[in-house]
C-alpha cells in the first residue's frame, strides 16, 4: 500500500540527485498537482525552482491574488504574472470551443516561454503530471481527444529545449492529495474542486468580453461560497456556473427586464470521466438564485443543469 512518507522521502532523493544544482522552471495553475509538485521540488532543490503562476484574466474571482499569497506562505520561488489582456486580445471573438482553448493554449505557451527566457541556464521543466495524465496523453489518439483538445496535457513546446522533471507521473489523485497533507498543504488547498484549464473562457457560451468574465466571476462565487456555508463544497467534486448566450424576459419592480441566463452545475465523479448531477437541496437553491439574481447586475434567471455524464459533458463547451 501507497505511504506518502516514505514517497516524499525517496522522491526527494530521487529529485535531488537527478537535478543536482540545475534550474527548473514549473507552471503553477493554483490546482492540487502542480502545487503538490512543486513544493517536492522546492524541498529538494530549493531556490533553483522558479515557479511562474500566470493570471490568464480566466480564473474565479479574487483566485489569482490569493493562490499567489498561499504560495508565497508557502515559501515557494514564485512569480505571478498577469497576462489577461493577452489572453483577452487572443480570445476577441471567438465563438467556438475548440478555438478558443487553442488560443488559450498557444498564449499560456507564449507567456510562459517569454517569462522562461527572462531566467537564464534553465535546465528543466517542472510538471505536475499524474498518472491518469499520462495515461491519457498515450491514447490521446482515441475519440475523446478530437471531442476535447485538454490542453494543459500536450508535450513540451519544442522550441524550449528542456528536459521533463515530473514527481508526480507514477501516482493516482488521492495519493497526490495525501502527499500534499504529509507536506503540510493547506486542506483548503488540497480540497479545491478541479477547475480547467481554459477557465471560464470554456463556461462563457459563445464570445468572451471582459463584461461576461466578471458577471460570470461574480455568480460563480455566489454559488460557490454558499455551497462553502452550507457544507455542501466537499460533498460535491465538481461545480461552477455557465452564462448562457441568451437572453430572457423578467420583471423588476414595474420594469421589464431583458437580461442573462446563468445554469449552475455540480457533479459528483471519481475521476470526471462519468458524472453525475448532485441533488442539491432546493432550500439552497431558492436562496442561491435569489442572491444571483438580486446582486448580479445584468442576470435575471437562473437555471440548474440536471444532465449526468454521458451523455452530456460537464462543461458545456
Ligand atoms: P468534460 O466537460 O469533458 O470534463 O466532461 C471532464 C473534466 O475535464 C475538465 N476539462 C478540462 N480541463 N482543459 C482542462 O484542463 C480543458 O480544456 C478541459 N475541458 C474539460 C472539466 O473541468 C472536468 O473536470
Amino acid at each position: 500500500s501507497f505511504t506518502p512518507n516514505a514517497f516524499v522521502e525517496d522522491i526527494v532523493a530521487e529529485l535531488k540527485e537527478k537535478i543536482g544544482n540545475d534550474k527548473v522552471v514549473l507552471g503553477l495553475s493554483g490546482g492540487v498537482d502542480s502545487t503538490v509538485a512543486a513544493v517536492l521540488l522546492n524541498k529538494a532543490i530549493g531556490e533553483n525552482l522558479y515557479c511562474i503562476f500566470v493570471n490568464n484574466g480566466l480564473l474565479r474571482k479574487n483566485e489569482f491574488d490569493a493562490v499567489l499569497h498561499q504560495y508565497k506562505d508557502m515559501g515557494l520561488n514564485v512569480k505571478g504574472v498577469d497576462a489577461s489582456a493577452r489572453f483577452l486580445d487572443a480570445l476577441a471573438g471567438l465563438e467556438d470551443p475548440e478555438a478558443k482553448r487553442k488560443a488559450i493554449g498557444r498564449v499560456f505557451i507564449e507567456v510562459f516561454d517569454d517569462e522562461a527566457h527572462l531566467l537564464t541556464d534553465v535546465k528543466w521543466l517542472g510538471q505536475g503530471t499524474i498518472y491518469p495524465d499520462v495515461i491519457e496523453s498515450i491514447s490521446v489518439k482515441g475519440p475523446s481527444a478530437t471531442i476535447k483538445s485538454h490542453h494543459n496535457v500536450g508535450g513540451l513546446p519544442d522550441f524550449m529545449k528542456l528536459q521533463v522533471v515530473e514527481p508526480l507521473r507514477m501516482l493516482f489523485k488521492d495519493e497526490v492529495r495525501r502527499v500534499g497533507k504529509t507536506l503540510g498543504i493547506d486542506d483548503e488547498l488540497l480540497g479545491r474542486h478541479p477547475f480547467p484549464g481554459p477557465g471560464l473562457a470554456i463556461r462563457i457560451l459563445g464570445d468572451i468580453t471582459p463584461e461576461k468574465v466578471s458577471i460570470l466571476q461574480e455568480v460563480d462565487a455566489i454559488f460557490i461560497n454558499g455551497l462553502k456555508e452550507h457544507g455542501l463544497y466537499d460533498k460535491v467534486w465538481q461545480a461552477g456556473a455557465i452564462l448562457l448566450p441568451v437572453n430572457s424576459v423578467g420583471v423588476m419592480g414595474d420594469e421589464r427586464t431583458y437580461e442573462k441566463v446563468v445554469a449552475l452545475r455540480a457533479v459528483e465523479s471519481t475521476d470526471g470521466m462519468t458524472a453525475d448531477w448532485v441533488h442539491l437541496p432546493y432550500e439552497f437553491l431558492m436562496k442561491t438564485s435569489n442572491e444571483i439574481i438580486n446582486k448580479v447586475k445584468g442576470v435575471n434567471r437562473v437555471v440548474y443543469d440536471i444532465s449526468s455524464k454521458p451523455p452530456a459533458t460537464i462543461e458545456w463547451e
